[in-house]
């Protein structure tokens, strides 16, 4: 059994002033047991403007803060867009590409995503790429067809070597923001496929690629979700937002 690390994340969406960031950090820090003593990888995914507030509160903590988006080009005529060495040069760890809600409120397609999963690796930014399916999706059979087209779009410019430093989030749409979590069968289903679409490109990046669950995770159904064989922690929004909330998530994910 290849001893993948879970790595627990609160996306905290359109959610975090810079006082607010600032109020979380600091009790989250008074929660969170030390990092040798976490049983997960704990991230933080923030609003641009509290990035820089994170990364200097949680500064030698081991808590990784991630964007929630960055274009993939280093400049040009893209307003309103950032870049992924404007990220990296605020000390952030990560990015969250492809979530749903930018999906579909955002017009972000698996073409762009395409160029953006190698830009956030050339820059040293460990991407968590997103994918799901819709509820419509789930009821005509469609699951496997839109995980496969979203995985294979959003990897293919990703060297194999490379595809371990990715983490891929299955987060179907049905279940986020709902309170409808999927049931532990349904995740571990489908993250079982989302693995083995990886294996397709590299049975050893396969083994190690770290697949998250999302929607509607909360302190209640987290244990039984982070139990699945093939589930390697959460990304977690609503439930993100209460640091007690949330580093309870991050202790179910070290079993029972
Ligand atoms: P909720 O946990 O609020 O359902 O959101 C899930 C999500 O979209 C995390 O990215």
């Amino acid at each position: 059994m290849p001893d993948r690390r879970p790595f627990i994340a609160g996306n905290w969406k359109l959610w975090g002033t810079r006082a607010q960031a600032s109020e979380y950090c600091d009790r989250l820090m008074e929660l969170l047991p030390d990092e040798s003593r976490r049983p997960a990888d704990v991230g933080l995914c923030v609003p641009f403007t509290a990035l820089d507030v994170c990364v200097e509160k949680l500064r030698g903590s081991g808590v990784k803060v991630l964007a929630q988006n960055m274009h993939w080009e280093e400049s040009g005529a893209y307003t309103g867009e950032v870049s992924p060495a404007m990220l990296a040069e605020v000390g952030v760890d990560g990015v969250v590409l492809g979530h749903s809600e930018r999906r579909e409120y955002n017009c972000e397609t698996d073409r762009a995503l395409q160029q953006k999963v190698p830009a956030a690796l050339d820059a040293g930014l460990h991407p968590i790429l997103c994918v799901g399916e819709t509820e419509e999706e789930r009821e005509r059979g469609e699951t496997q067809r839109k995980l496969r087209h979203q995985v294979q779009e959003g990897l293919e410019k990703v060297p194999s070597e490379r595809l371990v430093e990715v983490t891929i989030a299955y987060e179907p749409i049905w279940a986020i923001g709902t309170g409808r979590v999927a049931t532990p069968e349904i995740a571990q289903e489908a993250i079982a496929f989302v693995r083995a679409l990886v294996g397709d490109r590299s049975r050893e990046a396969a083994e190690h690629v770290r697949v998250q669950y999302g929607g509607s995770v909360k302190p209640g159904n987290a244990p039984e979700i982070l139990a699945q064989p093939d589930v390697d922690g959460a990304l977690v929004g609503g439930a993100s937002l209460d640091p007690e909330g949330f580093v309870q998530i991050v202790a179910a994910a070290g079993g029972p």
